[in-house]
């Protein structure tokens, strides 16, 4: 049954288990983050090769701010590196890097990497890779309602016109379709706000797997997983 119709379309992945994968291996957290590069690597290796056409990585939450200012540190440290380093071979797969979350609470050094990650890759035909950073879904709608309700009160915007659609062209996801399956790695079985208007009809998926460990092969089983589920959208056959 895995005709192309079963591949979606859009995977959307909330990395999750680096601090456990690291507390396991008595290393510091900033370590367990430092090993979630690699299966960013075979995620997208497996995508490509699978047909999938966006792939959404959710790599830091608005709440992530909370975290101890070291981890936050390496964090913002490992995104200007990696994307610095990962261009070239995102350049050579074909694949366009873009970014839905507020950037502009990141330092001018983030913002800046980020922009010449984009600028580098916007030709990209294959794959859209689309990197959810300083992003909830709560403070995208929020910022959504509100670019609503000012064209509305410019008179640009009937209220009683305001339909579904209103509401996802205002979102940050606007460009791109909604998610088919959300995958969320360490066995935790919650969104933790993440695309909450987008995932609304969904495959959810929450493998054991820490991040760290995640590989191609563990992609291959949530496509395998997605062609099994049988997607009715509320209708009946
Ligand atoms: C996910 O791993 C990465 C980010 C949130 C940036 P965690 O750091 O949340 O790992 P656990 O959940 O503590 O194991
Ligand atoms: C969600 O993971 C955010 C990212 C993976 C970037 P968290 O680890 O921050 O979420 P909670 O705290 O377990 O809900
Ligand atoms: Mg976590």
């Amino acid at each position: 049954m895995s005709d192309q119709n079963r591949i979606p379309q859009h995977v959307a992945i909330i990395m999750d288990g680096n601090g456990r994968w690291a507390e396991l291996r008595g290393k510091e957290r900033y370590e367990g983050h430092a090993a979630g590069i690699e299966p960013v690597r075979a995620s997208l290796r497996a995508a490509v090769r699978n047909g999938v056409k966006y792939l959404t990585l959710y790599a830091f939450s608005t709440e992530n701010w909370g975290r101890p200012q070291k981890e936050v540190d390496s964090l913002m440290e490992l995104f200007c590196q990696s994307v610095i380093s990962e261009t070239p071979e995102l350049v050579r797969q074909g694949v366009r890097v873009r970014m839905i979350g507020e950037r502009s609470r990141f330092s001018e050094k983030v913002r800046s990497y980020l922009a010449r990650a984009e600028e580098q890759t916007a030709d990209g035909k294959i794959l859209t890779l689309i990197l959810a950073l300083n992003y909830s879904s709560r403070s995208e709608i929020t910022r959504a309602v509100r670019k609503i309700a000012a064209r509305a009160a410019a008179g640009g915007t009937d209220p009683a016109a305001i339909d579904e659609r209103t509401v996802s062209e205002a979102l940050d996801t606007a460009e791109y379709p909604d998610p088919d399956l959300i995958v969320r790695t360490s066995g935790e079985c919650r969104l933790s706000n993440f695309l909450l208007w987008q995932a609304s009809y969904a495959e959810l998926y929450f493998p054991e797997v820490l991040w760290p460990d995640f590989t191609e092969a563990e992609f291959d089983r949530a496509l395998a997983e997605y062609a099994r589920r049988d997607r009715r959208f509320g209708l009946v056959k």
